[in-house]
């Protein structure tokens, strides 16, 4: 039986999480992979899967944004400890909770500290992480909901922090010094920002990619033999997002659904939201992912 999304535990909300495709991308680990290697890990929602699902069972996380990496720091090492301290918070908003929200942003951006950053990413509108031009997380809360319930949280981060484990390197660095430290026995999913928002100015954390350069990294694990996928912008309908990667690294370009735009249905057209995905290895994974090619388009495959 294969995995099913609401089996696979989120340690915290993020925006751009690749929960929804972790089923299917998980299936383009290689037989021969040891471990898992998320460069730019965020929510590391493939790391939660490839775990849970015994795919692998070593893993290397690394985002830019240092606090992030601080998080998951704790979250594997003292999920009870951070659990503890997110149900105080959580208990201490009800009644005031915008003013409460207002006082976390505030502390958290003179501290830093990983409960605060939690507690704002389960509060936050569309739990995406907005840095304004000092460097201050300045994202509001969503005032529909007050985050998840302490008790959920607490199953939730022991469920990830036990499928993880503690053997898990986590650094806070560029994406292209995890790279360099790759061999050929590992698996690298790489998840940039969208092409849209990645040259982002004065901001402290978000070093963003540059495209050419991005290109040229991934020449280099060609060249190295070092198995990888990229989830890589995408299209809604006819409109495509961001720059394709280019032919000439030879990767195989798969399509997955993502979702269906209701107001395009509404005005009766098809508007299907599809992810990229790129990977460096088809012919061992492909057969065994269930890809199933699309007619029109020899290279690509599509996930439904
Ligand atoms: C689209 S998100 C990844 C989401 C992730 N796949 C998940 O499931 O949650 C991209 C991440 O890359 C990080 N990032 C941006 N530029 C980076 C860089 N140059 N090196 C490493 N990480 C970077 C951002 O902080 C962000 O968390």
């Amino acid at each position: 039986m294969g995995l099913k999304i609401h089996n696979i535990p989120q340690a915290f909300p993020y925006q751009g999480s690749k929960r929804k495709l972790a089923p299917a991308i998980i299936k383009f680990i290689p037989e021969s992979a040891h471990r898992l290697v998320e460069p730019f890990a965020g929510s590391a929602a493939i790391s939660v899967a490839a775990a849970f699902a015994g795919s692998v069972n070593e893993f290397w996380l690394n985002d830019a944004h240092a606090a992030l990496m601080c998080l998951w720091h704790r979250i594997i090492h003292d999920p009870d400890g951070l659990a503890l301290d997110y149900m105080t918070l959580w208990q201490s908003q009800i009644g005031r909770e915008r003013d409460f929200y207002n006082q976390v942003r505030s502390d958290f951006n003179a501290s830093q500290k990983p409960e605060l950053l939690l507690f704002l990413l389960a509060r936050c509108v569309k739990a995406a992480i907005r840095y304004n031009r000092r460097g201050e997380f300045n994202n509001s809360p969503d005032h529909r909901r007050k985050g998840m319930m302490p008790g959920t949280m607490q199953q939730t981060l022991h469920l990830v922090s036990e499928a993880l484990g503690r053997g898990t390197r986590l650094t806070s660095t560029d994406y292209k010094q995890v790279l360099a430290g790759t061999t050929t026995s590992d698996f690298v999913f790489m998840d940039p920002p969208y092409q849209g928002v990645a040259k982002q100015r004065d901001n402290r954390y978000i070093s963003g990619v540059d495209f050419d350069e991005f290109v040229c990294e991934l020449e280099s694990l060609n060249k190295r033999g070092i198995p990888f996928a990229v989830s890589y912008d995408g299209r809604t309908g006819d409109k495509i997002h961001g720059q394709k990667l280019p032919d000439h690294l030879q990767l195989y370009h798969v399509e997955m659904l993502v979702g269906r735009s209701t107001q395009a249905t509404l005005l009766g057209r098809s508007e299907d939201t599809f992810e990229s995905v790129y990977i460096s290895h088809y012919a061992s994974v492909a057969q065994r992912a269930g890809a199933r090619p699309v007619k029109s388009r020899p290279t690509e495959l599509l996930f439904a």
